[in-house]
């Protein structure tokens, strides 16, 4: 009997800096079995494309166009055979014929604990703006599924932290970062065995 089990293939999408991506990439590669194979990203600018040139991952920059009109971004993961989409700080909304060709495939990170400060606008400081305002006494991650609303997608793990002795929005932007960058990997890792 042959003990063969193919490689799990992930694209992860990312807007912005990448420091989730990067986790992700560094956790992940360690591991055999699983193998990150696009970065895909809204901005042709943006610093995540960098990480993944340096890791010697195929990148794709999307437009408007290709990305909402178009079935050039389905295509290109199902070439890929993409088993499962991982977004770190992509901040369009997931066109619904993507869903549907990865059912249950795809999961984000939010940095504030779900259903409250989600939605379209809220991300990166807004957020950590809204909580600190609202003088929340804890704040945190969620990890979920997407569908095609913005955060609402089923929950499939959150953490929290406790922002008693916070003086700013940067302060819980950080503490939450510090939360994604450690369970992220973590879960997207657990989250393959189901895919
Ligand atoms: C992360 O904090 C992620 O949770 C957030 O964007 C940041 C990306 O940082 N995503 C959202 O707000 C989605 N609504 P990174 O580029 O350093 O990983």
């Amino acid at each position: 009997m042959s003990n063969y089990q193919p490689v799990k293939k992930i694209a992860i999408f990312a807007s912005g800096r990448g420091s989730n991506a990067s986790k992700i990439l560094d956790h992940l590669g360690n591991i055999s079995g699983i193998e990150v194979v696009l970065v895909l990203s809204n901005k042709l600018d943006a610093y995540v494309l960098n990480i993944a040139k340096e890791n010697n991952i195929q990148t794709h920059v999307v437009n408007r166009d290709s990305f909402y009109k178009s079935d050039y971004t389905v295509k290109l993961l199902k070439n890929l055979e993409i088993d499962l989409i991982v977004l770190a700080g992509f901040l369009w909304l997931i066109p619904k014929d993507l869903i549907k060709a990865f059912p249950d495939r795809i999961l984000n990170i939010h940095p504030a604990l779900l259903p409250k400060y989600g939605g379209k606008g809220m991300y990166g400081q807004h957020i950590h703006k809204a909580v600190f305002e609202a003088k929340e006494k804890e704040s945190g991650i969620t990890i979920h599924l997407v569908n095609e609303k913005y955060d609402e997608g089923k929950i499939i793990f959150q953490a929290h932290c406790d922002l008693s002795q916070i003086k700013s929005p940067e302060e819980i932007g950080k503490k939450v970062l510090e939360l994604e960058h450690k369970y992220y990997p973590l879960v997207v890792e657990k989250y393959l065995d189901r895919v």
